[in-house]
């Protein structure tokens, strides 16, 4: 029996008839780019996370950039997120010339810090180099960071919040989604996240009729869009008149297809994948550092199942040799890398730095059935290392 980390062939299994007609509709139809299906996922989407607009685009990584973009931000501008997180986060912040600062994290939960967050606020500021723009905080591994604190701290500075939930869509604190809190929640298709498409593919979402707009024209080349045409008139197409300064970053329509019959199942995997965690909880009990820690008042999507062991590359090893794949996210935190070295993290990383060197997460889909879950449990617990 080979054992998957994530198993897309089952879940495929479950709604093939659906995703093959979704598809051959598209194929029928034949608006590849920005068909019927984009909207309509974009409605259910919406819906979904209870927030007022979904902007579809191509994948994560552009939906943190698209909102930075429409804010303005740029040389000389300070954006906070954390370090222990997938490199994207970070990235797109150089991409506008603004500098990531970093930030460290909580123990329990791997999220941001809002102490450490608030520290490195003031100390950017007192710097005077950088201006504190935004903060970037990140959903890590599938659970909501600490919303309320995060954005009482935006609030009190004055600064745009981002909830990265590319691995959380779909999380919740106190009932609600992270978009409650933040100004704007983005999202990624990426085949292997908790709602994913069979390419790539990427989401923002918000509350803000303005930001929503000025985001479907960036998508698009900086198309113009309702509020630029109001009272215009036009010698030629206003289709061929760029407004702003955009991107090319849409949505294809056939991803648009899948994503709505795999978004019509994604409650039901949400419990499945919640139910896993949980036998992974009791299994795991008393043999390794730790076992994941939920934020009270959250539920994570469980994106990443991530247990920590003082000999972490050992127990993989020995994990490897019983045939249970497993991965270490992140073996080394943003900083770390020589790239993103030259910004600023004032106060240090200790914790991010820590975690990187005992974090290891096990095989978690919401198909991973019982007898399989107890020999990867078992192969944990006979690590004597
Ligand atoms: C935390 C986080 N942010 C952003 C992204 C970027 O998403 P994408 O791969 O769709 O660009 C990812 C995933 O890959 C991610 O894990």
């Amino acid at each position: 029996m080979t054992i998957s980390f994530i198993d897309l062939a089952a879940q495929q299994r479950r709604i093939k008839p659906q995703i093959d007609a979704a598809i051959a509709r598209v194929l029928a139809h034949g608006a590849y780019v920005m068909g019927p299906e984009v909207k309509q996922f974009e409605t259910q989407l919406a819906a979904f996370a209870g927030i007022k607009h979904a902007v579809s685009c191509a994948n994560g990584t552009e939906a943190l950039a698209l909102p930075l973009m429409a804010w303005g931000i740029g040389p000389g501008d300070a954006v906070f997120c954390p370090s222990f997180t997938f490199a994207a986060t970070g990235e797109v912040i150089p991409w506008l010339g603004a500098s990531p600062v970093f930030v460290d994290i909580l123990p329990e939960t791997y999220n941001i810090d809002p102490d450490r967050l608030r520290a490195a606020i003031l100390a950017i500021r007192n710097d005077g180099k950088l201006t504190p723009r935004a903060i970037i905080a990140v959903d890590l591994f599938g659970q909501p960071a600490d919303y309320p604190a995060i954005a009482a701290i935006a609030k009190e500075f004055g600064l745009k919040l981002i909830a990265d939930s590319a691995q959380g869509f779909g999380c919740t604190l106190d009932g609600k989604h992270p978009g409650a809190w933040a100004d704007v929640v983005t999202t990624s298709f990426f085949p292997a996240k908790p709602l994913g498409c069979y390419g790539d593919g990427g989401a923002v979402l918000t509350d803000d009729d303005w930001l929503a707009e000025r985001i479907d024209s960036l998508r698009v080349h900086g198309k113009a869009v309702a509020s630029d045409l109001e009272g215009a008139t036009f010698e030629h197409d206003p289709k061929y008149l760029n407004m702003r300064v955009g991107i090319n970053s849409r949505l294809d329509t056939i991803q648009a297809a899948i994503l709505i019959e795999k978004l019509k199942i994604f409650a039901d995997e949400l419990e499945k994948r919640d139910a896993i965690a949980a036998r992974y909880a009791a299994g795991l009990k008393g043999s390794v550092a730790q076992t994941p820690t939920v934020i009270d008042g959250g539920t994570s999507v469980w994106a990443q199942y991530t247990i920590e062991h003082a000999n972490r590359d050992g127990l993989a090893a020995h994990l490897k040799l019983l045939g249970v794949p497993t991965a270490a996210y992140y073996p080394m935190p943003m900083h770390a890398q020589d790239c993103y070295s030259i910004y600023p993290r004032p106060g240090g990383l200790p914790v991010s730095e820590a975690k990187a060197k005992t974090v290891l997460a096990l095989p978690m889909h919401p198909y991973l059935d019982i007898e399989t879950q107890a020999k990867i449990i078992d192969g944990v617990r006979s690590f004597n290392g």
